[in-house]
């Protein structure tokens, strides 16, 4: 289903069979396998351009080599999608009082989701609103976005970004991120708020535009960039600015992109100084917002201290002065509304190749998403059966088991979200050394068929401590075993979603697809702890501590207040762990969306060249 023309597998070709071959395909071929060779990391790039070419440019050759390749998948497989069996999802009476106990756990969760949301929403609050609409004569941010969209359909990300930081509270770090849709193509935004602050960068505003930098990079996704900013937060600068991670790498990050051929388009909606000046400048292709749009390294404040001159931001860098003289901007739009016409109107000259406008059929699990809050554990030991869960996440509650009597405390096998085909590793207890063992194998057949994977993360707080020596050697096993998982993970050539729905610990998280590991997207449910280990299961000060630790009953009281504070998905969101808290209810949607835009990379033109678009 992923896409029967990049299941034709180019990694499993010899190279003595690719050589046989070779003379006859083009030169782009020629050079892509070569490349290929070279560099793993654009294993789906490559995948990808070669089948446009092969469709393009030697079809029937193509039709000879992989005679599967170009069958619709709806045609062949459509039909027999309802074959997989159909999970019971009926909670047994026995589990009613867990059940009971999650609810209540996932309602308070969702409660404090609900009032975060609303505080993100009011951006930097009433009276920056006010200079923001009133004096300043901008629209907010959100209603920036609606003018540009295409429909309601956003996928915003991490909007708890910069929430409770140790320098304060940042609302959605300055700085709104998602991905939506502009004449139907999925495109990543990084939308400056200018109610918080300026818009200025805080150390977590870089993170966030980088974190959805990487998105675009890894979903190849064209970027769009709604400038509106004072540049560096000054009071946090050394934050900001050497490192590698630092403010620069935005700019840098810009470049790459453009010669990896992801499209970047700016619009300059408001005072961008320094840092907020390089966005627009280093894009392909950006557009001006007459009397609201200005660009400087240093505005005229500076310019009156440094020189005594007096000089007014339109002169130094307005709309004017910059499409006309400078040349920074390429386009001149004398409102808002008609820079993202403008926008739109760029986005028609990419040249895309858009997916066929197919609607997928599908069934709706065959059980209340709703019920989901009373599986949602709020403790590990308060955990139920994954299979509840799955079967209120996918397609007519089917589900194509693999390894069914094996490893059991890890549930593998496919299933369709929305339609979509998608092979899934969830966690239904202890990572155990059988349980790795048939995640490895089971996440290489997704790899080897083109599936994107599923994991559902729900992973031990603790391993016991070893008692005697066949007990070491178990966890020695195990060990091995979780290796070879983390190893077939971490080089899985499909995308990966990661979803938190419980317990994110320890090196059981790492196997799981956990942030280190680079899934496409990862969400936390409302009700996920994130932590080395779990505050619930220390019972004794740690041995190694501060000397004027006493290790008394208040001060661990104290620590595992600290921890379980720590654990808290709020906590993780806020420092952009994560790509944001989902709804369980709302976790199909979500998934499914993503499912739908990681495909979108397959239709674009993506021959590689070296070099960015240069402005000149
Ligand atoms: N660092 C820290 N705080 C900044 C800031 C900066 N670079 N730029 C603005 N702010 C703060 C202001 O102090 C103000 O804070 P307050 O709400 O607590 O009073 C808030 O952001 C809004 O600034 P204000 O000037 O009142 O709003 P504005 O809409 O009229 O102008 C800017 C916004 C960003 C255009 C303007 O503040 C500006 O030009 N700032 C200087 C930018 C600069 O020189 N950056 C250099 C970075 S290397």
């Amino acid at each position: 289903m992923w896409n029967n023309i990049t299941s034709c597998s180019l990694w499993r070709l010899s190279p003595s069979f690719m050589s046989s071959r070779i003379q006859t395909l083009t030169p782009l071929f020629i050079r892509h396998y070569k490349d290929f060779c070279k560099n793993r990391q654009t294993i789906w790039t490559l995948r990808n351009s070669l089948c446009q070419v092969l469709k393009k440019t030697v079809p029937t050759l193509t039709c000879n080599m992989f005679p599967h390749c170009f069958v619709s998948n709806k045609a062949r497989y459509g039909q027999y999608k309802k074959t997989f069996p159909v999970l019971d999802g009926s909670i047994p009476s026995v589990c009613e009082h867990v059940f009971e106990e999650n609810l209540r756990n996932s309602e308070a969760c969702i409660q404090r989701y609900s009032e975060l949301l609303c505080k993100v929403s009011k951006g930097g609050g009433e009276s920056a609103i006010l200079r923001h609409t009133q004096r300043n004569k901008k629209l907010l941010v959100r209603e920036r976005l609606r003018m540009l969209l295409d429909d309601e359909t956003f996928l915003e990300l991490s909007p708890f970004a910069g929430f409770d930081l140790p320098y304060g509270d940042v609302p959605a770090a300055g700085c709104l991120t998602g991905i939506g849709k502009i004449c139907g193509v999925w495109c990543v935004f990084m939308a400056n708020d200018a109610t918080v602050k300026g818009g200025t960068a805080y150390p977590i505003s870089v993170k966030k535009q980088l974190r959805a930098q990487q998105i675009a990079i890894q979903n190849r996704l064209l970027s769009i960039y709604l400038v509106d900013s004072g540049g560096a937060f000054l009071p946090l600068q050394a934050e900001l600015f050497p490192d590698q991670s630092h403010g620069g790498r935005v700019f840098y990050n810009e470049a790459i992109m453009s010669a990896m051929k992801i499209p970047q388009v700016a619009v300059v909606c408001g005072s961008c100084t320094a840092g907020g000046a390089y966005v627009p400048t280093v894009a392909e292709e950006t557009v001006i917002v007459d009397k609201i749009g200005s660009m400087f390294l240093a505005g005229p404040p500076l310019v009156k201290a440094a020189t005594g001159e007096d000089i007014s931001p339109e002169d130094l860098g307005g709309a004017s002065m910059h499409s006309k003289v400078s040349g920074c901007v390429d386009h001149f739009a004398s409102s808002e509304k008609e820079a993202y016409e403008c926008v739109r109107n760029i986005v028609l000259t990419l040249n895309y190749e858009l997916p066929p406008e197919e609607t997928l059929e599908y069934d709706d699990p065959l059980y209340s998403a709703e019920e989901l809050l009373g599986l949602a554990p709020r403790g590990y030991s308060y955990t139920l059966h994954i299979k509840l869960i799955l079967s209120r996440l996918i397609d007519g509650s089917r589900f194509q088991e693999f390894k069914a009597e094996y490893g059991t405390t890890l549930v593998t096998g496919f299933a369709h979200m929305e339609g979509h085909l998608v092979g899934i590793v969830a966690n239904n207890g202890q990572l155990t050394h059988d349980a790795s063992l048939k995640g490895s194998h089971f996440v290489q057949l997704c790899s080897q068929r083109s599936i994107p994977i599923l994991f559902l993360q729900n992973t031990a707080p603790h391993a016991p401590e070893p008692t005697s020596l066949s007990q070491a050697e178990d966890h020695t096993n195990r060990l091995k075993a979780q290796a070879s998982m983390m190893a077939a993970v971490a080089c899985a050539a499909v995308p990966k979603i990661t979803l938190v729905i419980g317990g994110c610990y320890g090196n059981e998280s790492y196997a799981m697809c956990g942030r280190s590991f680079d899934p496409n997207f990862l969400f936390l449910w409302p009700n996920a702890r994130v932590a080395l280990v779990d505050s619930r299961h220390i019972s004794t000060f740690p041995q190694a501590r501060d000397d004027d630790c006493t290790g008394d009953d208040s001060e661990l009281k104290h620590l595992k207040e600290k921890l379980d504070e720590e654990s808290s998905a709020f906590h993780s969101s806020a420092r952009l762990w994560d790509d944001g808290i989902i709804l369980p209810q709302n976790s199909r949607k979500v998934i499914a969306q993503c499912l739908t835009i990681m495909k979108q990379q397959k239709y674009q033109i993506t021959s590689l060249q070296h070099y960015p678009v240069i402005r000149l």
